[in-house]
């Protein structure tokens, strides 16, 4: 096999922390080891509707590298999680599919192969362009809300657990201080894994995730046991996609008209008031967990991701997605990845541990 020379990569999708130390390890492998070009396009596949294409595309070369990369969050390529080309969103309110137009710009960077890093939506788009253009395509998962199936963990989420955590952790002395309950409202789109992992790791009394009902007297219900046993505070994690008691989703809508998550922290502060008479207040913790620095685990995840992904380009292994499985790296089919969402385990440690330690879980009996 001739090896490819030149390789592009893209970052996709929301951002989150450690998209930089995985274009930094993109790098290292593909230019400092294999002596291959690398092309970063700004964007996402946004990137590659310019015309000329290059005007949306930096190099990546070793000299980008003065230290600071592995370090930084967002990306120094930019994204987007709007603007699917296959259903575009023209100026006048149309929608067309661009996605020739996408191909043909990948073309016109003649790149041997592709390297797009992103959750389950950009991943099933790229896989779409890849079969419809022959493009050579491996993929890095990452997402804050680590609902990627077939890997323990994506780029990403270890740095939002960890700003819950530490939110958790600075709640809860003025909670204590002025007798309240604290809601905090974390991220996930569709999946409680960031609240459950934070409330635990943060000593939370209720967490409240997507994948399991709830009721309000059983939230109630601990406060007052809480109270009874002489606490004077408590500390509620809700993940943004959990419903009113009614079931219905609690959204904003953006300028843009997009429909956005965010709310169901103070309508479950309003509500924990009128059932328990506590004082409540409410933290939305919002993009400040895709934000900042990258913990030191989601930097080794991008560094082992960002390796493997040149790896397989080199071993001619393509529409494969690097995953963390059992202690290692492996690489797995991308239609199984997107195909394979992933919830909170109801049978798994983390809601084990939490019903284990008291935390109100909502209305489960293992
Ligand atoms: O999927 C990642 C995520 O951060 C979700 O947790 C959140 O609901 C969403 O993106 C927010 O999207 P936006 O950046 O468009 O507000």
């Amino acid at each position: 096999m001739a090896s490819p020379k030149r390789i592009g990569v893209l970052t996709s999708g929301g951002d989150c922390a450690g998209l930089n130390a995985a274009l930094r390890a993109v790098v290292l492998r593909a230019t400092g080891h294999y002596g291959w070009q690398v092309v970063g396009i700004r964007n996402g596949t946004a990137g590659l509707l310019a015309r000329p294409v290059e005007a949306e595309t930096m190099a990546l070369s070793l000299d980008l590298l003065d230290g600071t990369l592995l370090r930084r969050g967002g990306t120094i390529l930019g994204t987007t999680n709007k603007g699917d080309p296959f259903d575009y969103p023209m100026p006048d309110g149309s929608r067309r599919d661009r996605s020739a137009e996408v191909i043909e710009g990948y073309r016109q960077l003649e790149l041997d192969a592709l390297i797009g890093i992103g959750g389950d939506g950009s991943q099933a788009i790229l896989r779409r362009l890849a079969q419809q253009g022959g493009i050579d395509l491996v993929t890095i998962p990452k997402t804050i809300d680590n609902d990627l199936g077939h890997t323990e963990l994506s780029i990403g989420y270890a740095t939002a657990v960890k700003v819950a955590t530490d939110a958790l952790d600075q709640l809860q002395p003025t909670a204590a201080s002025h007798s309240r309950v604290m809601v905090l409202e974390v991220m996930g789109r569709d999946a409680g894994h960031i609240a459950i992992a934070a409330g635990i790791a943060g000593g939370a009394d209720v967490i409240l995730i997507p994948e399991i009902p709830y009721s309000l007297a059983g939230i109630a219900a601990k406060i007052e046991a809480l109270k009874a046993q002489g606490r004077n505070f408590a500390l509620v994690v809700v993940a943004e996609a959990v419903k009113t008691e009614a079931g219905e989703a609690v959204r904003q809508t953006q300028a843009s008209g997009a429909q956005t998550y965010g709310g169901v922290g103070h309508y479950l502060a309003a509500r924990i008031a009128e059932e328990t008479g506590s004082e409540t207040r409410v933290t939305v913790l919002g993009h400040l967990q895709r934000g900042g620095l990258p913990t030191d685990r989601d930097r080794l995840m991008a560094s082992i991701f960002g390796v493997r992904a040149v790896d397989l380009i080199a071993e001619g292994h393509f529409d494969r997605m690097v995953a963390w499985s059992g202690r290692q790296v492996i690489d797995i089919p991308i239609s199984e990845a997107i195909a394979g969402y992933k919830a909170v385990d109801l049978d798994g440690p983390l809601v084990h541990t939490a019903q284990g330690l008291g935390i109100y879980l909502g209305e489960f009996r293992p």
